[in-house]
This record gives C-alpha cells, structure tokens and sequence, in this order.
C-alpha cells in the first residue's frame, strides 16, 4: 500500500512544499469492450484508495483490440487516466490522428518517423504541483511496424523535455523480454519509471533499479483473461492447428485490470516505491461482444 508524506506527521512542514512523494499508476494495453468496461468499473476506486496523483495508460488495444477512437479517448480521460500511450496499433483506428496532434495528453511512439502524426512526449501537471512526461518507444526485435532506433529518440526526447520536469515515465512497447530490460538498464538514473507493455502477461520483476528507476518487464494486459492475450481462445487455436486464417476476435470473459503502482520522490525523480496490482471484476454481464 503506497504511503507518502502527506499522509505521515512531519515535524518540518514547510519541508513538504519542497519535497513531495507522488503517487503513480501505470495500466498495461486497454483491450476492447471488457477493457474498457474494467477500468470504468475499477479506476475511479484506485484513484481514491491510493490517493493517485497521475494515471498513465497504454490504450492502444482499446477500439475493437487494435487502435484507439477519438470517443474512446474521452472517455479515458473521463474515467481517469492522466496520459495515454500507444504502440504498434497507433494509427490504427484513423480518426484517433486528429486527437493524437492536438491533445496534450496522449503520445506516438517516440522513435516513429519524424514525421509521423503525433507528440513524443507530454506532460501531466498534477493537482498537488509536480509535473509529469510520458513518452512512449517501440521495440525493434519481432515488431511491425519497423521504427528508428528507440535508444537515440530517448535521448533525443529527454532533451526536449524541461528541467523542471523531475518524473518521467517510460512505456516500452516491445516483445523481447531482452530489449525492455536493456531500455530499463538504459534508463536507469534518468527516469522515474520504465513500463513495459505489448506482451500483455504481467511479469514478476517489478524492481527499484540502482540509480532510481522503477522498472517492469510487463505490466500486463487489462481486458478479458479468458483468451490468448485478449482473443478468442478458439479462433487462434483453431488457425494454429489449421494453419486456416480467422478474425481473431476479442474475447469476453474474466476482465482484469493490470498495472503497477509507483511513488515519486518530486524533487529527485526517483522512485521510492513500486508494486505490481491486478484487480478482477466478477460481473460481465454488462459486457456486450466487441
Ligand atoms: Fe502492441
Ligand atoms: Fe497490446
């Protein structure tokens, strides 16, 4: 259970205008209508138990399982989530370029061309002062679309984004368990946070790197668990026993939501704490097919 200073006695309370612990949930890939349908059911309690200062979301399974729609964008943000990040799937959906060039509050994959639509970072003020940048990067091994080399767009972007900024969060959108774990060590001391998504199976190596950096390999996917990654179990086993291509439909059943909690010391950027949740809904009836 994340706890910060604001919730504990301080015997310097003019320290605490200096010196805060921000509060942090990161969620793995929003896949269809039982993604969806688990976090409008679920954030706003998490918001509240763990006093969250900034959600950060990867959306890009959201619309149908591949891609996100400018609707469901709002109502992302009116379900809570902060920031929104992408990956593979970015462009997908059409009309989501419009909202991805003028919103302040969702990012492209950062190591995309130059000219694709989009921002490679944005920034998040928090109701209790600091501010926080996400960027998004895409993962080269075993990934379409192919993308420039994710290592110099991070820095790249790191550049760019204001000093004053202390927390910078991270999502790597990869499928080698090898590449996420390299950007982590990359990154260590130089962000706050380094998620990673895509593989949507939550792994079990959330840590405090040495110099400061939360990392995870997976946050894992929010969305129906009784699938193949969020699909229809007997559509893929069927194409993988037949070799017959089928629409990989979403699935429905057993929403979950994944993601990790982090707090942030403000002044440092350095996280001080990092924990995995999974949180289930028993109640799908609401749920209508994707
Ligand atoms: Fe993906
Ligand atoms: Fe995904």
């Amino acid at each position: 259970m994340l706890k910060g200073p604001r919730d504990e006695f301080t015997p310097y309370p003019w320290l605490e205008s200096f010196i805060m612990q921000v509060n942090l949930l990161c969620i793995g890939d929003v896949v269809g209508k039982p993604g969806r349908f688990v976090l409008s059911q679920v954030l706003p309690d998490l918001i509240r138990k763990y006093d969250l200062d900034c959600v950060i979301c990867n959306a890009e399974n959201a619309a149908g399982g591949s891609g996100l729609t400018g609707q469901l964008y709002k109502k992302f943000l009116h379900y809570g989530v902060n920031l929104i990040t992408l990956g593979d799937h970015a462009y997908r959906k059409l009309d989501i370029i419009p909202v991805i060039e003028q919103s302040d509050h969702i990012v492209r994959p950062a190591n995309f061309p130059p000219t694709s639509p989009g921002k490679t970072f944005a920034i998040y003020q928090t109701n209790i002062g600091p501010k926080v940048a996400v960027v998004s990067l895409l993962g080269r091994l075993y990934m379409r679309p192919t993308s420039d080399c994710p290592y110099r767009a991070i820095d790249n972007v790191l550049h760019q984004i204001p000093d004053e900024v202390k927390i910078i969060v991270v999502d790597i959108h990869a499928e080698a368990t090898s590449e996420k774990i390299a950007m982590g060590w990359y990154l260590d001391g130089r962000a706050s946070v380094v998620f990673g998504t895509h593989t949507h199976v939550s792994t079990a190596d959330e840590c405090i790197l040495p110099q400061g950096t939360a990392y995870i390999t997976d946050v894992g996917m929010t969305g129906p668990y009784d699938s193949v990654l969020g699909r229809k179990k007997d559509r893929v086993i069927r194409t993988l026993t037949t070799n017959i291509p089928s629409p990989f439909e979403v699935a429905n059943d057993d929403p979950r939501l994944c993601g990790i909690l982090v707090q942030v010391e403000s002044t440092t950027g350095n996280a001080t704490h990092i924990e995995r949740i999974r949180v289930d809904v028993d109640n799908t009836d609401k749920i209508e097919p994707t």
